[in-house]
């Protein structure tokens, strides 16, 4: 029989005291929030646009933001007749004119623009959308947002230390946000498991029983199957699964987190120590252990936002990975790392040399014209082969490896790998391979303490 641990209220109280917002802090946002919805009103009304709504959202406005995290999302409805162009001409004008009495602005772009300001200190998006009917006749992903608020809003309402206590159990196991450089859990789906399993403990332990495909449809109206890891049917939009971006190991990673935690749940689980940088000595111990080769293929950061940048890194990684084994190397592992100016694409290898001889396997001897043709050919070519044998029925000629050298086959043929647009003018402008000791070179302190994760 398995042992049954309950969490300690101690423990739960103790993660709350320092994840919860306080009262101050929550009169404060409600007091940020409303000058908001009032700044945007008195904004349309000078620039004369009529029929525009203004609406809280994301955690903010649910009472499920992690204290400390200022981040404020405003959505600017327009009737869903509304041209497209018009949206987010006028949109961005009533945006722009809120940003008047900010501290900084800066235009992003998801489906459609939006702004980013900070305002009082508060990280604020303000976003246009179309004011639809209902999430399925959406116009654009950002419209089905207010639904979710609507949603959640009510049936999360005295359960919000549930969802803060999962949000920080997720990030202290590095699983919680839907970023594409995180591929984990976004903030609607932790709403969603709660309002599902009603509290943190029943969820973390459902987690640990949980395999891919697993499905929660909390209003039993899914029309599509999906084939992710976690599919969690959108209440709002039955097409839809709000764990799309949650990749297969942090799905894994939260199932493993949930495990260990239920074996001995402390406080650590929350908030892991944060580990030292690698000391140069300390990477040449581990080198000298392990015996591999380890190679960082390194370039200069290209000046685009994360959810641009990580995909294209992801690809790097494959596409180098890829191109090792193509040429016989054996690859142990990949990773990436990006800083602020310098990013690194990590590769262990079994061995970054191979012999000089490489063993090229040719037709059987019995298929004649085209055996005759291969051993002519190699034949020819003296001084790129060692020699010649039959080997079961195939002729094999020894010829002489290309790149003995990962390094070398890196340095050549790196750019013949696809790239995506921004990392593929970043590495043409200049990229360097370093081995082994000389990864010593990359002085970033955050780099390190990858490193120690990484050897
Ligand atoms: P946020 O990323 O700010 O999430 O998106 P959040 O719910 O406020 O959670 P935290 O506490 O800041 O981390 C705001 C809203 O946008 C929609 C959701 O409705 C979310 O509540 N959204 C965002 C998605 O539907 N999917 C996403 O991947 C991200
Ligand atoms: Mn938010």
């Amino acid at each position: 029989m398995e042992t049954y641990t309950v969490i300690p209220e101690e423990l739960k109280l103790a993660v709350l005291e320092r994840i919860k917002p306080t009262a101050v802090e929550r009169e404060k946002l409600l007091a940020i929030q409303k000058e908001l919805v009032s700044q945007v009103e008195a904004a349309a009304e000078r620039l004369g646009i009529p029929d525009v709504l203004v609406k809280m959202v994301g955690s903010a406005a649910r009472g499920t933001w992690l204290s400390g995290t200022h981040d404020i999302d405003v959505f600017i409805s327009f009737p869903e007749e509304t041209a497209r162009t018009e949206l987010e001409t006028l949109g961005m004008a009533i945006a722009r004119e809120v940003a008047k009495h900010a501290e900084h602005a800066e235009d992003r772009h998801a489906e459609h623009p939006y702004l980013n300001i900070i305002y009082k200190g508060f990280d604020v998006d303000l976003v246009p959308c179309f004011r639809v009917a209902s999430a399925s006749r959406i116009k654009s992903a950002v419209d089905r947002t207010p639904f979710h608020n609507d949603f959640v809003k009510p049936r999360v309402k005295g359960r919000e230390d549930e969802v803060l206590l999962l949000k920080q159990f997720m990030r202290g196991g590095g699983v919680y946000g839907s970023e594409l450089k995180t591929q984990g859990f976004s903030g609607y789906l932790t709403e969603l498991l709660i309002i599902h399993y009603g509290f943190f403990e029943n969820t973390v332990r459902a987690a640990c029983s949980w395999k891919p495909g697993q499905k929660i449809d909390i209003m039993r109206h899914a029309e599509i199957e999906h084939i992710e890891p976690l599919v969690m049917v959108d209440p709002t939009d039955p097409r839809r699964n709000v764990a799309a971006a949650l990749s297969l190991d942090k799905f894994c990673m939260f199932i493993d987190h949930c495990r260990e935690f239920l074996k001995s749940p402390e406080l650590s689980f929350f908030f892991p120590a944060t580990s030292l940088p690698l000391k140069d000595r300390e990477i040449l111990a581990s080198l000298e252990a392990r015996k591999s080769t380890q190679l960082a293929i390194v370039f200069k950061t290209p000046d685009v936002v994360e959810d641009v940048l990580y995909p294209q890194l992801y690809k790097m990684e494959q596409a180098a990975a890829a191109l090792l084994k193509e040429y016989d190397f054996t690859v142990i592992k990949t990773g990436i790392w990006s800083g602020k100016s310098e990013t690194a694409v990590l590769l262990e290898l079994i061995s970054g040399t191979l012999p000089n001889v490489k063993k090229h396997v040719g037709p059987p001897v019995w298929v004649k014209t085209h055996a005759e043709k291969f051993k002519e050919k190699y034949q020819e070519a003296a001084d790129g082969v060692f020699g010649g044998y039959i080997e079961n029925g195939k002729y094999v000629f020894e010829i002489r490896r290309k790149y003995p050298t990962a390094k070398g086959l890196l340095e050549d043929r790196l750019m013949t790998c696809s790239l995506g647009k921004s990392v593929c003018q970043s590495v043409s402008e200049g990229f360097e391979i370093i081995e082994d000791a000389g990864i010593c070179r990359l002085k970033d302190t955050d780099f390190r303490v990858f490193l120690r994760g990484w050897m």
